[in-house]
């Protein structure tokens, strides 16, 4: 039975990663960390609350105290870090909160096992939660990202994720830190929250408003189903080489233009109305020093550990279509005035 500490477990993929974790090893204690930003909400684990291995903490990664007293609690041996500041766009609007969780926050986890765990014990692990975006930008006919592609990141997001792998790096080397690193691609799916693409437009689309489109629309992304990274950390946790870093990604790549496009498909499907979808969509002023492709190849997933996507790209999106339609409730609440005020400065 794992004590597992999950930070940031109340956000997008955290919040899908407790409730995997929660069914696929129903007797392991889950403690879950989370700071409530505008990006977390108790609502993701509404069912979960009542469940006696289950304990929310209201707290941030960066109060070494809480988390020194946690570890000691609940006997945590295995830590997984999702807790980060995680969008690009406000990263450029505002930096220094991506520095303080996403890099001072982990070194403050990182203190926490060194001082809390016993080197002897050989079951504790610290799986660190990272993108591929750390890798840079790739042209169109380079190679996909592996583990061993050189650090190049490039906006202060992926600057701050990189710091922090770096940092988890470290504590392997030289104190012997039983850690281990994912780096993945675009997740999606339900409950992320609707300042990310996918969301944005299916939600954007459902009230009539304009589809934003960066640039000429032509930068790719590899996008992986939320439930298909779950089970990738599940399978790194329990199989992985400590000390390693492991790729995650969908062999899915997408420009945005297509898949805003295809998001509109489906729409117009589940919800016909006078005229296409596709006509909200316009093209806005580029991101400041926006990647044009990131690419994943998850061989060393496959072949050491037995891990392959399980979702079509067509199946993912039409089922997180169809819950953000039956979900309205949800995506209302979370965009409360600052979500208001961060749309109006960024879309203006
Ligand atoms: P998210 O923004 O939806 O959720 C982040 C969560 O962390 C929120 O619940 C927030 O309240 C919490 N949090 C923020 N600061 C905190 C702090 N100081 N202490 C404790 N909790 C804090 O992010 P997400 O999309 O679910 O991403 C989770 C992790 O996965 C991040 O580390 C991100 O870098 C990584 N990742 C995301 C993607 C993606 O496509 N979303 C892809 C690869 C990796
Ligand atoms: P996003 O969901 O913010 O993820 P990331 O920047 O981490 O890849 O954006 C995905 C892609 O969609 C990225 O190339 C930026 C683009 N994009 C738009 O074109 N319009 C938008 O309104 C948003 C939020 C993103």
């Amino acid at each position: 039975m794992k004590h597992i500490l999950v930070t940031g477990g109340s956000g997008f993929i955290g919040s899908n990663f407790v409730r995997y974790w929660m069914q696929s090893h129903p007797s392991d204690r889950v403690v879950n960390l989370d700071a409530l930003t505008y990006a977390g909400n108790p609502e993701n684990l509404k069912n979960i609350d009542d469940s006696p291995n289950y304990r929310f903490v209201h707290g941030s990664i960066c109060d070494a105290d809480l988390v020194a007293k946690l570890f000691e609690e609940e006997k945590i041996d295995t830590v997984v870090n999702f807790a980060a500041e995680s969008h690009v766009d406000r990263s450029i609007l505002g930096p220094e909160e991506f520095i303080k969780t996403n890099v001072n926050g982990t070194f403050t986890l990182l203190e926490a096992a060194r001082n809390g765990w016993d080197k002897d014990n050989t079951s504790c692990r610290f799986l660190h939660v990272s993108t591929d975006e750390v890798y840079g930008s790739l042209g169109a006919n380079d190679p996909a990202f592996t583990e061993t592609t050189p650090f190049a990141p490039n906006s202060p997001y992926s600057a701050s994720k990189a710091s922090s792998d770096h940092l988890v790096r470290a504590y392997f080397h030289t104190y012997g830190l039983p850690v281990l690193t994912t780096n993945c691609s675009n997740n999606y799916g339900p409950y992320q929250f609707p300042e990310k693409l996918i969301p944005l437009v299916i939600i954007n689309a459902l009230e009539g408003k304009l589809l934003p489109i960066y640039g000429d629309g032509k930068n790719i992304r590899d996008w992986l189903h939320v439930e298909d990274h779950c089970r990738g950390i599940d399978a790194v946790i329990q199989n992985g080489v400590v000390g390693e870093t492991y790729s995650i990604g969908g062999c899915n790549e997408w420009t945005n233009i297509d898949i805003v496009k295809l998001v509109c498909k489906h729409l117009d499907k589940l919800m016909p109305g006078d005229s296409p979808k596709s006509d909200l969509i316009t093209y806005v002023k580029d991101r400041l020093g926006h990647d044009r492709r990131y690419a994943i190849n998850a061989g060393k997933m496959k072949r050491e550990l037995g891990w392959e996507p399980r979702f079509t790209f067509e199946d993912g999106i039409e089922k997180t279509v169809q819950w953000y339609l039956g979900n309205q409730e949800w995506w209302e609440r979370v965009r409360d005035g600052a979500y208001r005020d961060y749309y109006q400065q960024q879309y203006s």
